[in-house]
């Protein structure tokens, strides 16, 4: 069996083999020089219509323009033969280009160029057609000249009045009007056919006019030419009868019958005589009417704009009145031109290599495909086979393609109602392999990255390509490296040992070609200091730090954002190689800072957050709790704080302590503690303040913009407390820290509270207490110090003795005894000297003392003025009168002095001696509140 038909099987294997087997050809880079050496054969890229019209009053230009390499020429043939443009002077050939131009100017009539052109590109490689271009000139003929007959009708009778225009190329547009140029108004009774003619489905008297007038626009000449008026004569009578209805159009039998094409449009048309006036509705058999159908004309008219084969079939009208009902039938047949299926494309193959054109294409009825080579019928089986190629059916086999077949293949298909024609070309392409990129490129790479060492290359047939490194080894690939097909060598984990030069190799049979990558492994770029997040208070200097770490041999350079956005350094801000210094906070310096360093290669960013801080004076004595926290505008501070550490010592690091400045004006620049001081370093944050005319004690507090603790209120019972405070923190955002200190032994409590008012219970009856509360967030935002004493438990026992008169009698007398005591030794110490220091020195000394010791306090200086502590209310006039100036100061309120420093070192001593007079309705004063925050 296989011996007998073994040959004969085995080709029609190898056949269907080389059917199913992929397309092969090349793919030809777009690189320049590449395409400029690319040998084609020609390509049609324009030519004119199939159906070509031209208006007569115009030159004529039949277009056909090709690319190819070499530049095609053309030649044209004009009705099936050679047409010799160069013998014609009207004629002339555009330069580069097939198109023809054809000029009247020195006469000659346009209708004499009528005719079928086809214009032929060529080159050594071929040659390319276009379609057989039907040149026609445009035609708008005058209606020809006619005596209209007046028109008599019985009132009730159908009417067709006809248009007939003459036959113009394109065929015009019809409409009707009258004499007024105002168009006859169309309606279910009265409109225009398809055909232009106006149908009446029932005259009425109405309609007796002598200016029934067809029209015709011609497209091209855009002229309107009119047709001789009609006269419609109406004879009305006294009653009109009904009548059944009747098909004015179509006319004839109950049938008939439509072909369209594809694609085209589809207009059915029913119209109907009748009184009254018959409605028309339309029927598919056997369906419904699908989306793609309109009605028009007062349903008159069917219409698809555009058909498919689905659209064939009995399409019904009905017309119907009261009388009666009639129906006709349209047999729709969808015929189609052929249409494409799989078009042929180009082809540029490596000699030896196989392939194939498809040429598919679809139509009814069913195309005939023609193949033609270089415009010229493929030699059929009988003459001169071709061993290379092969047609089957609508494909052509190229079976081990020579060097010198290239060509141009036409495939023509076509059928009863059109032709498609198309052109391939198969480039049979010859190169020896090159290479596309540029010659001994540089590649660096940051260690133990990736990378791509790329050889674009090129050749046909396609080169086998291979890499050496430092031109050794049998070509790299597996392991650390894969070589890819594009070309591209790709290294894994870059190390140090891998640096050095690359070679890849191209080889084809007609020849080689190699190139040269240099590769250098760099060390990464990175911020080994970042940037921290900080606070800084408003006038101070802010400094983010950026230092880097690079390859020596990659220059980089540092950008800084803010915000995301770039930062304009200006004449403020100061950038060096490691930081960003920011001298003289704004608010508006507050946001994110980022870093980013960049090589050419690789980047590294940071980023760290700026807050920008305020400061505050809260006033200390202020009788009728009105805080008087206000922005100061003469106070210059100047100081560096540290980012934002930990809580436990935030208070710290955030409040400013005053104990430094007392008597300078100047500003002083301090330099920032490290972020891990702790609450015992923070007598080293020192702080100026210039103050003015504020009268109250005022304190500095480093605080976030805007935001208040005040009117701290305590209501005490004999264990607990009512605690109260206003603040303008965002509701919820905030928790505080309610904090009081039992004066007795000096125990400080804590707690955390949300929102006041609150309860604070569990006191003990009948003690002193000290009270502050501040935001558990910004530590240093705190109400001032409110001291209490909670009320005794047996208060009522009390008063049920001090009822009783000789309890009233025993006091008054001791009350009366102590009193002259009192005087005696008052008038004694007055003679012996002017301060009662030394007895008074004894006291123990509030928790403000020991902040006192270092020195730096100017308040153990005032040490003299200890002894008012210990003075009684009642006496205090008397001792103001003798005591030293500082008292006067006191008394002296506000405005009196410009205060330098030094008043506001004074000052504060004496607010704080009144505090530790207990003297109740004063408010606890700042230097307390200053010293609590640095505890
Ligand atoms: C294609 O074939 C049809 C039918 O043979 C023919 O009428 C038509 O002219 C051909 N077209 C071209 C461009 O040769
Ligand atoms: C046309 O037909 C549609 C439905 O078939 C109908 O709704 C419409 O009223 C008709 N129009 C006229 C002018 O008769
Ligand atoms: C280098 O490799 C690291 C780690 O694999 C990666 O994060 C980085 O983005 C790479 N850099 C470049 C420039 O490819
Ligand atoms: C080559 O191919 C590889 C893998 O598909 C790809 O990663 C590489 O980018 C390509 N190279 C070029 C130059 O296109
Ligand atoms: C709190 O203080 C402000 C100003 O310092 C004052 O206007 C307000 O009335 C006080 N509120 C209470 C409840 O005392
Ligand atoms: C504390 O508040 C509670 C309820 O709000 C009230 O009953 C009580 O009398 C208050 N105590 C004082 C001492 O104001």
């Amino acid at each position: 069996m296989l011996v007998q038909g073994g040959p004969w099987v085995l080709s029609v294997m190898s056949l269907l083999l080389l059917l199913w087997q992929e397309v092969s050809a090349i793919e030809v880079p777009l690189d320049q020089k590449i395409q400029q050496d690319l040998k084609q054969p020609p390509t049609i890229m324009k030519q004119s219509l199939k159906d070509y019209i031209v208006d007569p009053r115009d030159n004529i230009i039949i277009e056909c323009e090709a690319k190819g390499n070499p530049v095609p020429t053309f030649s044209w043939r004009r009705n099936g033969k050679f047409f010799n443009v160069g013998k014609d002077p009207r004629v002339t050939m555009r330069k580069r280009s097939g198109t023809l131009e054809i000029s009247f100017r020195s006469g000659g009539r346009p209708e004499g160029y009528e005719g079928e052109y086809q214009c032929f590109a060529s080159n050594d490689f071929g040659t390319a057609l276009t379609n057989k271009i039907l040149l026609r000139v445009s035609k708008s003929p005058l209606w020809p000249k006619e005596v209209l007959e007046p028109v008599v009708v019985a009132e009730g009778s159908s009417l067709v009045l006809a248009c007939n225009p003459p036959p113009g190329l394109p065929p015009p547009h019809t409409f009707w009007m009258n004499s007024d140029m105002m168009s006859i108004t169309q309606d279910r009774r009265v409109s225009m056919g398809l055909n232009g003619d106006l149908y009446f489905s029932n005259v009425l008297a109405k309609d007796s006019h002598t200016d029934y007038s067809c029209n015709a626009r011609f497209l091209f000449t855009h002229t309107i030419q009119q047709k001789n008026p009609y006269t419609l004569k109406v004879q009305t009578s006294r009653k009109v009868a009904e009548t059944p209805p009747n098909f004015l159009s179509p006319t004839g039998t109950d049938s008939s019958r439509m072909m369209v094409l594809r694609g085209q449009k589809l207009q059915l048309e029913c119209i109907a005589a009748g009184v009254p006036t018959p409605s028309i509705k339309w029927y598919k058999k056997g369906g419904d009417l699908n989306q793609k159908v309109k009605l028009d004309n007062f349903n008159k008219t069917l219409r698809i704009d555009s058909v498919s084969e689905e659209d064939a079939g009995e399409y019904m009208c009905m017309a119907n009145n009261q009388i009666a009902s009639i129906r006709h039938s349209i047999f729709v047949q969808v015929k189609a031109a052929p249409y494409w299926l799989d078009k042929p494309f180009n082809l540029v193959l490596a000699p030896n290599e196989n392939s194939r054109l498809v040429c598919r294409a679809n139509g009814n009825p069913k195309p005939l495909i023609q193949w033609l080579v270089n415009g010229e019928p493929m030699e059929s089986d009988s003459s001169l086979p071709n061993p290379s190629r092969s047609v089957v059916g609508d494909t052509i086999i190229f079976h081990s393609v020579q060097i010198g077949s290239s060509a141009v293949y036409q495939c023509n298909a076509s059928n009863h109602h059109g032709y498609l024609l198309a052109n391939a070309f198969v480039s049979i392409l010859d190169m020896a392999p090159r290479m596309l990129g540029a010659k001994n490129q540089l590649i660096k790479v940051i260690e133990n990255n990736r990378t791509f060492l790329d050889c674009p290359f090129f050749g046909s047939p396609l080169p086998e390509l291979r890499w050496f490194k430092n031109g050794q080894g049998s070509g790299l690939d597996g392991g650390q490296y894969r070589a890819y097909i594009n070309g591209s060598l790709e290294i894994k984990r870059a190390r140090v040992e891998d640096q050095g030069t690359y070679t890849c190799l191209a080889r084809n049979i007609l020849g080689k070609e190699e190139n040269q990558v240099r590769l250098e492994v760099k060390e990464p770029t990175r911020i080994v200091r970042a940037p921290e997040h900080q606070s800084a208070i408003r006038g101070t200097m802010a400094r983010f730090d950026c230092r880097v770490k690079s390859d020596l041999t990659l220059p980089i350079t540092v950008t800084w954002l803010k915000d995301d956005k770039p930062l304009s350094l200006g004449w403020r801000l100061k950038k060096d190689e490691d930081s960003l210094s920011i001298p003289d906070v704004h608010e508006q310096d507050e946001g994110t800072y980022t870093c980013t360093v960049k090589s050419e290669i690789d980047q590294d960013t940071a980023s760290a957050r700026l807050t920008v801080l305020e400061y505050f004076f809260s006033s200390g004595t202020d009788h009728s709790g009105t805080d008087h926290s206000v922005e100061p505008t003469d106070v210059s501070v100047s100081t560096t704080v540290p980012p934002p550490p930990p809580p436990t010592t935030s208070a710290a690091t955030t409040t400013i302590s005053s104990t430094t400045t007392t008597t300078t004006t100047a500003t002083t620049t301090t330099t920032t503690p490290p972020a891990t001081t702790t609450a015992s370093t923070t007598a080293t944050t020192p702080v100026l303040v210039t103050s003015t005319k504020q009268a109250d004690t005022n304190v500095l507090v480093g605080m976030a913009p805007g935001r208040v603790i005040r009117n701290l209120t305590v209501k005490p019972n004999s264990n607990y407390a009512n605690v109260s405070w206003n603040h303008n923190f965002p509701a919820g955002s905030s928790e505080f820290q309610l904090e009081f200190t039992l004066d007795s032994n000096g125990s400080v409590s804590s707690v955390p509270v949300n929102q006041p008012p609150i309860k604070l219970a569990g006191l003990i009856e009948g003690a002193k207490y000290r009270l502050r509360v501040y935001s558990n967030e910004y530590h240093s935002i705190s109400s001032n110090v409110v001291t209490f004493e909670t009320s005794a438990a047996y208060i009522k026992d009390q008063v049920d003795i001090a009822a009783q008169g000789w309890f009233i009698g025993l006091m008054c007398a001791i009350a009366l005894i102590i009193l002259i005591l009192l005087i005696v030794c008052f008038i004694k110490r007055s003679r012996g000297g002017k301060y009662p220091v030394r007895d008074k020195k004894d006291l123990p000394l509030e928790g403000v003392d020991q902040k006192g010791e270092d020195g730096s306090f100017d308040y153990h200086s005032d040490e003299d003025n200890k002894p008012l502590q210990g003075s009684q209310n009642s006496l205090d006039g008397g001792v103001k009168e003798s005591d030293d100036s500082l008292v006067d100061y006191g008394e002296g309120g506000d405005g009196q002095f410009n205060e330098d420093g030094s008043f506001i070192g004074q000052y504060t001593v004496k607010k704080d001696k009144d505090e530790t007079e207990g003297n109740e309705s004063s408010e606890a004063t700042s230097p307390v509140n200053a010293i609590y925050s640095l505890a």
